[in-house]
């Protein structure tokens, strides 16, 4: 069993990186002028990402004494235990083995006295099998025609990973299949997704690790009767939901009780996080998607990018050191946001998968043992893809007076090489790439008042022009978004959001944050269905906002 939290400011290493923010003073520009090798000593190779820090706030002193945090801490040895299956989910007294799901079938690993790898294969070739039936027409619908949409019912990472992967790898689905993911307990959602489906040739994938999330139960019951309904009163009802009701979950006698055929469910393991669990059957309707080799590419991405993490000396650890980075602006530079830009528009809801996974994960403010950290913990995650970005808050990001290092992701090959015929058959993907690195060198280096000067430029709006650079960047580019790659860079980024976890002593596996609002929200209901003595027993505001809705609603 590992030490416990180690309170990360009182070891040697935070001395050290306090003395060095008091004498700190970032200068890109004299870095790579001075140090010719800069460029090539900060980047980093991990499974097919190329990554180049070289444009972070890092110097040589100060990756020593990111390097001896680390150790001080005792990641290697946190790592390890969460590997090797040790209950490092303290709160919930679980492990945490999303890196299981990636093992290939010939690894073992057992935990609590299983052998782990073995099921994870079983359940593996069960979705295969499942979405190999439904892309070849073989699984057919209660009145016997082929499946043409699948919709996915789930929320938080039972859709947020899924979807995110749907997007990304647009070009790996099967032509004859649309997917819609169903998340939100608005209304709203449920009637657009549904909208224009014919129910003969729609299957519904219920997602969910607990199968009693309010949301998606709801809609399941919402999808089932739309179904039912729509198919008309010649068909056996029992028999349409087994035809066109499929779960995913680890709670497999909820799913029964749903109605819904127990062979017709995929299951899981409590030791998968909800925001890890996109390569677990979570991953059904994306198997559907991009079909079993794909899938399997995706999971080898993963495991690429685990090896590298586990293997690799923290000096050249790209999820370690972009994780310590983390640290060093939270908790030294008071960065109090961080920014994801794709450049890459099938990246787009890329931004929105990472707030689960990091906000979720590292938002907390007692350690693993119950302690009040010490210092700040989870930065807020957001982003949107590049170029659009650049024309709505990236002005914020050059000239603003918030530091907000930003990770920047770009492919070297494009989804669509499109070229701009009356532009001389000037390739598109090109002028893409051209901004990407622009941005990040503005970023970097800025623009000194001489050079608005020496632009023409006088009077007062001359500081409205200085950039003034320093404002640090990551530059994570690969070959070209595939399967695999996706696989990498979540994996990346989960890693990433562990070690910011192990160096602030919290438990980066538990959510307890979210049931305070679901638990109120059972509470409220009624009162918003108009019984009194409920409305009376909320706060003023509450009662006041409840009133209003009743008053205005038709
Ligand atoms: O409420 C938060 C949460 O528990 C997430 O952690 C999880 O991904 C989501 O809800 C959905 O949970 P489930 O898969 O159990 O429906």
């Amino acid at each position: 069993m590992t030490r416990g939290p180690v309170d990360a400011t009182t070891t040697d290493a935070w001395k050290r990186l306090t003395e060095l923010k008091a004498g700190f003073e970032p200068d890109l520009r004299s870095w790579f002028a001075d140090d010719p090798g800069r460029a090539s000593r900060f980047t980093y190779a991990a499974g097919d990402l190329h990554v180049d820090l070289s444009k972070e706030l890092l110097t040589d002193d100060l990756l020593t004494a990111l390097l001896a945090l680390a150790e001080q801490v005792g990641l290697e040895e946190r790592r390890d235990a969460m590997l090797a299956g040790e209950h490092i989910n303290v709160t919930e007294d679980r492990a945490v083995l999303h890196t299981a799901l990636r093992l290939p079938a010939d690894a073992s690993l057992v935990v609590d006295g299983t052998d782990v790898v073995p099921e994870v294969h079983e359940t593996l070739e069960k979705m295969y099998a499942f979405a190999d039936r439904v892309r070849s027409g073989e699984w057919v619908g209660v009145t016997g025609e082929r499946i043409r949409t699948v919709v996915n019912i789930g929320i938080g990472g039972s859709d947020l990973g899924p979807v995110m992967a749907y997007e990304a790898l647009e070009p790996f689905r099967h032509p004859e299949i649309e997917c819609r993911f169903i998340s939100n307990i608005d209304p709203t959602d449920a009637g657009q997704k549904l909208k224009g489906l014919d129910p003969a040739t729609t299957l519904f994938v219920v997602s969910s690790k607990t199968f009693s999330t309010l949301e998606t139960l709801t809609n399941a019951r919402l999808s089932r009767s739309w179904l039912l309904e729509q198919l008309g009163d010649g068909v056996d009802s029992a028999e349409a939901v087994k035809k066109h009701f499929v779960a995913v979950s680890t709670a497999l006698d909820k799913v029964e009780e749903f109605g819904i055929d127990p062979d017709n469910a995929f299951g899981f393991w409590d030791w998968v996080g909800g925001r890890y669990s996109v390569d677990s059957a979570i991953g059904t309707t994306l198997a559907i998607a991009i079909g079993r080799e794909r899938f399997a590419e995706f999971l080898g991405g993963f495991h690429a990018i685990d090896r590298h993490f586990a293997e690799t000396p923290l000096a050249q650890n790209v999820p370690a050191l972009m994780g310590l980075l983390n640290v060093w602006y939270v908790n030294f530079l008071d960065a109090q946001t961080h920014a994801v830009l794709p450049y890459s528009q099938l990246m787009h809801r890329f931004p929105a998968y990472l707030q689960q996974l990091t906000m979720e994960s590292n938002g907390k403010s007692v350690r693993w043992d119950g302690t009040a950290v010490t210092t700040d913990t989870g930065e807020v995650f957001w982003g949107e893809p590049g170029t659009n970005g650049q024309h709505a808050f990236y002005q914020l990001i050059h000239q603003g007076t918030r530091l907000i290092p930003a990770d920047f992701i770009a492919f070297a090959n494009p989804a669509y090489p499109l070229v701009d015929g009356d532009a001389d058959g000037a390739d598109v993907h090109e002028l893409f790439l051209a901004n990407f690195f622009a941005q990040t060198q503005a970023l970097a280096f800025g623009k000194t008042e001489e050079q608005v000067r020496a632009e023409g430029t006088t009077g007062s709006v001359v500081n409205a022009r200085v950039f003034s650079g320093n404002r640090p960047t990551a530059s994570i580019m690969a070959p070209e978004l595939t399967p695999g790659v996706l696989g990498q860079l979540i994996a990346l980024y989960e890693h990433i959001t562990f070690t910011q976890g192990v160096v602030w002593g919290i438990d980066s596996f538990d959510q307890w944050g979210v049931e305070l609002g679901k638990q109120l929200a059972q509470q409220i209901s009624p009162a918003v269905s108009g019984d009194a003595s409920t409305a009376r027993q909320q706060d003023t505001s509450t009662q006041a906002l409840i009133a209003y809705y009743r008053e205005k609603r038709t």
